[in-house]
């Protein structure tokens, strides 16, 4: 067997990084993480000890002085733990896509989390999703994808996701969020989501799970052969 690669995935909201990146690591048996977990993670953080007032301010000073202490943890089944509770379902709720990506691009929350997934990251064989995997997490990753998939796409499969978990939100509402998420992710000062040079593109629009995941499994066979 020839070495493991690293695969970064990165795109805008609910494109379908995590369920590609999620078949890709159980096809190649590679360790997947969903690093915008993670951020999730400590936006739930915030609004549940009040880190967040309710005009979106950060109590900057709070969280310098508790981020240091936050362990968050995730299994590979993928349950997400923050200091060792399970917070798998409460990550996933509106409330929290609503401030997500305005704690995500406070530069003191990133500094902690990519140090983390650089560390998970190190003996290869993962396939890593978010918003600066290819730039800033793995820059040298050996295969760096950029997933896209129109905006009706995006919202009927998010839709679809908080139904099936009994959220009720308006297609309107999901839309609104996934747009003001992107536009504050590719806009922050802070590693924003960018497309690099060496990511190859998938537009996932017209494509089911199977269609993708065969795409990139020809691209990852292409470059260990390469190896
Ligand atoms: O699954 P979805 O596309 O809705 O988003 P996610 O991957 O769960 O990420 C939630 C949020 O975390 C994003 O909107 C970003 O603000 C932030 N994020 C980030 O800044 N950097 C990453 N590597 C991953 C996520």
């Amino acid at each position: 067997m020839k070495n493991k690669i690293t695969i970064a995935i990165d795109g805008y909201a609910a494109c379908g990084k995590s369920t590609l990146a999620k078949d890709l690591a159980k096809a190649l048996g590679y360790t997947f993480i969903d690093s915008g977990a993670m951020y999730r993670a400590v936006a739930l953080y915030c609004l549940e000890n009040h880190l967040i007032d309710t005009n979106g301010v950060v109590n900057l000073e709070q969280l310098e002085k508790s981020i240091g202490s936050l362990q968050i943890e995730i299994s590979s089944d993928q349950k997400v733990f923050l200091n060792q509770k399970d917070i798998s379902e409460a990550i996933r709720t509106p409330r929290v896509a609503g401030i997500v990506s305005k704690i995500a691009a406070i530069k003191l929350v990133r500094q902690k989390l990519v140090e983390q997934q650089q560390a998970l990251g190190k003996a290869g064989g993962i396939v890593m999703d978010g918003r600066d995997i290819g730039s800033v997490v793995f820059p040298n990753a050996e295969l760096k994808l950029f997933v896209t998939a129109s905006d009706a796409i995006r919202t009927q499969r998010r839709l679809a996701e908080l139904r099936s978990k009994g959220e009720q939100q308006s297609e309107a509402d999901v839309l609104d969020n996934l747009k003001s998420r992107d536009l504050q992710d590719s806009t922050r000062a802070e590693s924003p989501l960018i497309q690099v040079a060496d990511a190859m593109v998938l537009d996932t629009s017209n494509l089911n799970r199977e269609e993708q995941l065969a795409w990139a499994l020809l691209e990852v066979q292409k470059i260990i052969e390469q190896q």
